[in-house]
This record gives structure tokens, C-alpha cells and sequence, in this order.
């Protein structure tokens, strides 16, 4: 996590924190007026000791109570003003400045949600978090305060010496000789304090990841014995969060302290010089009165300036930090990139989802669909989909049994034969999932390492099903996630139907692949909505389920309106895979992607939800990723995948015969001595 401890690189202040200006300029009206009230009520509080002035020279002078009690009233009146307008100040901002945040908020989350996954690699989620809460409280309050406050104050400064001078500039200047050792005071805080204020804010998104891993992963803790050793670190980290808020602390402190004591010498000087001058006769008691309660009203604001300056320091940091996010860049669509399959759209009519299958069979080339259930269709309150756990499509053809004659006339009612009949007329050689010459390193790679994949050539005919096979490590879920762009390739290109992934639009993409990942992610929400992420109506969750033999989601107590994932039922892994798988095909997608789709289940479970895939398959071009015997019988070939390469590819009963790391791999023999895959490479 390198880029998210810059504390050193930070620009200035005010300039980082000039990038909020979009996000006040819709409110900036109401925070004008806010300021000009608080500066009114501000000035009013000065005009007191004015009136004071006039009470003590006046009526105390003259020995009249009634003019007293009539200064007395005035003196109430200014209090109670001065009261309302600051309350009236509250009530500008108070909502607009929560939308502010609120719009900010949703600004990070969407623009996290379009983050590259190889962000995500870098970043730890702590770090997001904090940026998503404590950071953008601070930029909050510092709208309300610091930013008005800074403002107002120092124009109730500059009035307050105004009416100081004019009333006995000698003693004004006596008041204004310590300004020039605050400035400076000030500028050196400023600067030593962004770099805690920095490496606070970065410790306190460090403690939130070891909370959410702990939190996340509570069962290995237990399981291991190791909640002393976490909440040895987690104490450790406190220690050093505690150690930066105090050097904060200190370095406020001594603001705080010569702020208040510099100015208190300065009035001490001031009364003195003017009690010779009253004993004198040069000035009446009543100005010294004024000038004393008017230099006593400026206290505060002076006082004020130093924990202003520190809100504003670590406000600027969070909007550093805030931003640092925000300007990392979204996954970007490639240039000419169009939201049209250049085979065009559907003819008007055209039952939806009805996509060939085949074109060779006498249809157009596939038309692309959008994906059925989109952000906006979905229920409030239901999940977005996420592209890293669940890519679904929408519906691209039938199945066999489905009440859709329109679209069995157009994909199925040729399809029934099975591979046989793909023998018999092999569709063109562009259709399909082709790898051409593709290459792929993590960003995140030690330098001069080799490449996960490095030239793979692979083609998957139309409505294939290619068995992905390959030693741990070997790169299969790397190569799976290509295929959505997850990650995009370093070389080479794939292609889907003849079409450049990298040249569709993402979410033209993702509509027409689906993919059920190795770790099956549900989300709090209901199991309905967890499958129907995938895209896909109500009917065709109920037949999904079927596929992932998920018939288990009936016997919930609230059937497929449980809510599962964090907040709700757990679920065991087996039960979770179902689900994801059940997620995957619930939108008919054209192009399937299945990450060891089976791994948690029995065997009986296991030949239950295979009998009902290999019908989903049929239909389907699929890229399967098989550690073991019975999930590559689903495919009609199968890849090896070893040292990065594709090195066979052929039926499982000819690389079981001709292949010895694939007979091996199979077989689960203990030694290898060929050395491919995760040791090897
Ligand atoms: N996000 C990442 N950043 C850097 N390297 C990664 C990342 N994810 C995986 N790798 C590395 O890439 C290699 C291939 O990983 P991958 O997950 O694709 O293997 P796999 O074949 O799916 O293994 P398995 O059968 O265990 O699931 C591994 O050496 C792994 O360490
Ligand atoms: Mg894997």
C-alpha cells in the first residue's frame, strides 16, 4: 500500500482543499449567507462595549438609573441578537452541508465500485473505509466550522483593531505588537502539524483493516489460537495511532498556550498604560472601559485560530486523502468502443433474448442484448451487482423446456444432438472465446519475473465446453478473469464471436459473460436477489435454482426471500456455491465462465447439479475451470494449462493417454517430476 502513505507529497492546504469547490459550489448561496450572518453577529457582539462606553461616560457619569437600566436593555437586546443570528447561521448549513457529505459519500462509493480489480489489490479496504467515514466527517465539519469560522473571525479581528485604534491608537498598537510572533507561530504549526495530521488519518485507516480482517476472518483466529497475537497488533497499532494524536496534541497545546498567553500580555500592557492615562486625564474611564471589554471580545476569535488551523490541517489532509481515491483512474472503456454488436441490433420485435446460438445454422450472427436487469430495474435497496464476484448476462438464448417457442425456434431446436452434431457443421472459426497470443502479468509483480500467461492460443468453438485444467498456481482463475476484463492483458487480445473484448464496452461485455467465481461471495441481502444479480426474471430464478440444485433455498424459512450473506442466515460453502452457480446461469448468458464451480459439493450433490449443467452447457460456450475427473467429463475438450501456456489440448481420453502431466494431474499422483505449475514455473 505504498501510494496511500504520501504525507510528504501533500500540496498545500489551502490548495487541496480548493478541490471540494463542486461539491460546495451547489450550496455555496447558503454558505455566503451564512458567513455574512455570523460576521453580523459577529460585529454586534463588538458594538457591546460600545454601549458600555456610552453607559459609564454617560448615565454611571451623570448619576442617572434611568439611562443605566436603559443601557441595560440596549446591552440584552445586542445578546439576544447576537444569539438568534448565530442559531440562524446553524440552520443555513446544517442540512446542505449533510447532502454535501451524503453526495461526496456516494461519489467515492461509485467511483470505488468502478475501480479497476487491480486496485483493489493494492489498496487495503481499511484505507477506503476510513476515507469513506472519519474523512469526509472532518471535511463535513470543516464546512461548518473552520471554513466560516476562519472567515469570520478574522474579520471581527480586523473590526475589532479598527474600533481599538480609533479609540486610543496607542494602546491599539500595544494590542497589535504580538500579531507578527502569531503569524509566524501559526505558519510553523501549520506545517508540522499536516504531517501528523497525516500520518494520523493513515494510521487510523490501518487500524480499520486489521478490525475488518479480524472481524472478516474471526473463525481462523479462534480456530488457531491467535486472538492473543491479533490483538497484540491491533494494540500495537492503537499504541502508535495513540502516540500521533498526542504529539497532535502537544503541538496544540503549545499553539493554544502562546496563543492565549502572548495576547493576555499584551492586554496586561495595555490595561496598565491605560490606567496611567485615565490617572493622567488624557482618557476618559468609559474608553478604557470600551477599549479593555473590546479587546476581551477578541479574545476568542484570536484563541480560536489555533484549533481553526488544526481542523483545517487535517481536513486538508482528508480531502488529500479523499481525493487519492477518487483520482485513481476508473476502468477505461477503449476509444471507438461501441455499445452496438457490429452484426447490429435486434430487429424491431425480435423476442428478447433471442441471440442464435449458431449463425452457421442459417441465423445472422448474434445479436447482443442488454443485460435484463439493470441498476434501475432492480428493487430498491437490492444490491449492485459486483463486478468482482458475480458477471452475469442477459437472457442470449433458451433452454430446452422453457416456455419460449420464439427463441427455441431461433437457438435450440438444433441443438439437442449434443457435441455430435457440432461435428457435423462446425461453426466459423471466428465464433467462439478465441485467446490469441495473450499475455498477462499483475501489476503488482516482483520485476523480472515471468509473466501468470504468456502466449495462450486457445479457442473455444460456439457452444463448447472447454475443461480448463492445470496445477495450483498455474494461472486458470488468472485466465478466467480475463475473459470479463477484470484484468486486461498485458499482449495478445480475446475475442468473443470474432469481436475485440478490449474494444466492447464493458457493460456489453459483462452482459454477455457470466462467471461463478472459486470464492462464492453472497451479499446481505435476499437469496432472490443474490441469484438475481445475474440478471434474469423471477422465472428463471426458480430454474436456476434447479440447475444449481439449490432446492435447499424452499426449505428456508422464508424460502428465496431469506436474507443470507453477512447481516442474515449463514450459509454452508456448498450451499454458497450453489447459489453463485445458480447466479451465473440465471441470465442465460452466452459466454459462461465456471471457476471450479463444484468444488464444495458431495459427490451425490456434485452428479445431481453436473446432470443439470451439462444441459445449461449445451447451449452455451463455456470455459470450465476442473481439478477433478467428474467436472471435465462436462466439457467436450479439455486445456491443459501449465508454465503459462497452453501445452495440449485434445478430449480427456486422449490427454489422459497422451499426456503425462495431465495423467497425473488426473490421476492425483503425489510426485511430478516434470516440475510444471506453481513449483515448477
Ligand atoms: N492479485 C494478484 N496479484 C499478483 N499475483 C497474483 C494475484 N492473483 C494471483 N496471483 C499469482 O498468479 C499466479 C496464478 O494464480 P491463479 O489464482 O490464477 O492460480 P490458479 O491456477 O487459479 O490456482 P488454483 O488452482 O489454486 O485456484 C499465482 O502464482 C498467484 O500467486
Ligand atoms: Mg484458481
Amino acid at each position: 500500500m505504498p501510494d496511500t502513505h504520501a504525507a510528504t507529497k501533500d500540496p498545500s492546504a489551502t490548495r487541496s482543499l480548493l478541490r471540494l469547490w463542486p461539491y460546495v459550489r451547489p450550496i455555496r448561496t447558503r454558505l455566503f449567507s451564512a458567513a455574512f450572518v455570523a460576521i453580523v453577529a459577529s460585529c454586534l457582539g463588538l458594538v457591546i462595549p460600545l454601549v458600555l462606553k456610552w453607559i459609564v461616560d454617560g448615565p454611571v457619569a451623570d448619576h442617572d438609573p434611568g439611562g443605566v437600566w436603559l443601557g441595560a436593555l440596549y446591552l440584552l437586546l445586542l445578546g439576544v441578537a447576537e444569539a438568534a443570528l448565530f442559531g440562524f447561521r446553524r440552520w443555513l448549513v446544517a442540512r446542505p452541508l449533510a447532502s454535501v457529505e451524503a453526495d461526496m459519500r456516494a461519489d467515492l462509493y461509485r467511483h470505488v465500485q468502478r475501480l479497476p480489480v487491480s486496485f483493489h489489490d493494492r489498496w487495503a479496504s481499511g484505507q477506503l473505509l476510513s476515507r469513506g467515514t472519519t474523512d469526509l466527517m472532518l471535511l463535513r465539519m470543516f464546512l461548518a466550522f473552520p471554513l466560516t469560522f476562519l472567515v469570520v473571525n478574522g474579520v471581527t479581528i480586523l473590526a475589532g483593531f479598527a474600533i481599538l485604534l480609533s479609540q486610543q491608537w496607542s494602546l491599539g498598537l500595544v494590542l497589535l505588537v504580538p500579531v507578527i510572533p502569531l503569524v509566524v507561530l501559526c505558519s510553523v504549526f501549520e506545517t508540522r502539524y499536516s504531517l501528523v495530521a497525516r500520518q494520523a488519518q493513515d494510521q487510523v485507516g490501518d487500524l480499520t483493516t486489521v478490525v475488518e480482517e479480524s472481524v472478516l476472518g474471526i473463525r481462523i483466529i479462534k480456530g488457531f489460537g491467535q486472538h492473543r497475537s491479533q490483538a497484540l497488533a491491533f494494540r500495537e497499532l492503537s499504541r502508535r495511532l495513540r502516540g500521533t494524536e498526542l504529539a497532535k496534541a502537544r503541538l496544540l497545546a503549545g499553539l493554544w498556550g502562546l496563543i492565549t498567553t502572548i495576547p493576555e500580555l499584551a492586554i496586561g500592557a495595555a490595561l496598565v498604560l491605560g490606567t496611567v492615562q485615565v490617572a493622567d486625564g488624557e482618557l476618559s474611564a468609559g474608553t478604557l472601559v470600551a477599549f479593555l471589554s473590546t479587546a476581551l471580545a477578541l479574545r476568542w476569535p484570536v484563541e480560536s485560530i489555533g484549533f481553526l488551523l488544526a481542523m483545517s490541517q487535517e481536513s486538508a489532509t482528508a480531502t488529500v486523502r479523499f481525493f487519492e481515491a477518487m483520482d485513481a483512474e476508473e476502468e477505461a472503456e477503449a476509444p471507438g468502443a461501441s455499445t452496438t454488436h457490429p452484426s447490429g441490433d435486434l430487429p424491431p420485435g425480435a423476442p428478447q433474448g433471442a441471440a442464435p446460438l449458431e449463425p452457421a445454422r442459417g441465423s445472422a450472427p448474434s445479436p447482443v442484448l442488454e443485460r435484463p436487469a439493470s441498476s434501475a430495474d432492480r428493487a430498491p435497496g437490492a444490491p449492485l451487482p459486483d463486478p468482482c464476484s458475480s458477471i452475469a448476462g442477459g437472457p442470449a438464448f433458451a433452454l430446452p423446456g422453457t416456455e419460449r417457442p420464439a427463441q427455441d425456434e431461433l437457438t435450440l431446436s438444433d441443438t439437442d444432438g449434443g457435441p455430435d452434431h457440432r461435428t457435423a457443421q462446425p461453426p466459423p472459426a471466428h465464433l467462439g472465446i478465441r485467446f490469441e497470443e495473450v499475455m498477462f502479468r499483475y501489476l503488482d509483480a516482483a520485476p523480472g519475473t515471468s509473466p501468470v500467461l504468456s502466449r495462450i492460443d486457445l479457442h473455444i468453438r460456439a457452444g463448447e465446453t472447454m475443461a480448463l485444467v492445470g496445477g495450483t498456481g498455474s494461472g486458470k482463475t488468472t485466465l478466467t478473469a480475463l475473459v470479463p476484463r477484470l484484468h486486461e492483458v498485458s499482449g495478445g487480445r480475446i475475442t468473443l464471436d470474432g469481436e475485440d473484448i478490449a474494444l466492447m464496452p464493458r457493460e456489453r461485455l459483462r452482459g454477455l459473460v457470466s462467471v461463478a467465481f472459486e470464492e462464492p461471495t453472497l451479499f446481505s441481502a435476499s437469496v432472490g436477489d443474490n441469484v438475481l444479480m445475474g440478471g434474469g426474471s423471477p422465472d428463471d430464478l426458480e430454474r436456476a435454482l434447479d440447475i444449481a440444485q439449490a432446492q435447499f433455498v424452499r426449505r428456508l424459512p422464508q424460502g428465496v426471500d431469506t436474507q443470507v450473506g453477512e447481516q442474515g442466515l449463514s450459509l454452508s460453502g456448498g450451499q454458497r456455491q450453489r447459489l453463485a452457480l445458480a447466479r451465473a446461469v440465471v441470465g442465460r448468458p452466452r459466454f459462461l465462465i465456471l471457476d471450479d464451480p463444484l468444488s464444495a459439493l458431495d459427490v451425490h450433490t456434485e452428479a445431481l447439479v453436473e446432470a443439470a449443467l451439462r444441459r445449461v452447457l449445451q447451449d452455451t460456450t463455456a470455459l470450465v475451470v476442473a481439478h477433478r475427473p467428474s467436472t471435465v467429463m462436462l466439457a467436450d475438450r479439455v486445456a491443459l494449462l501449465s508454465g503459462g501456456r497452453i501445452t495440449a489440448v485434445g478430449t480427456h481420453q486422449e490427454l489422459l493417454r497422451g499426456n503425462a502431466e495431465y495423467a497425473w494431474l488426473m490421476s492425483g499422483a503425489e510426485e511430478r517430476h516434470d516440475g510444471k505449475g506453481e513449483d515448477g514455473r
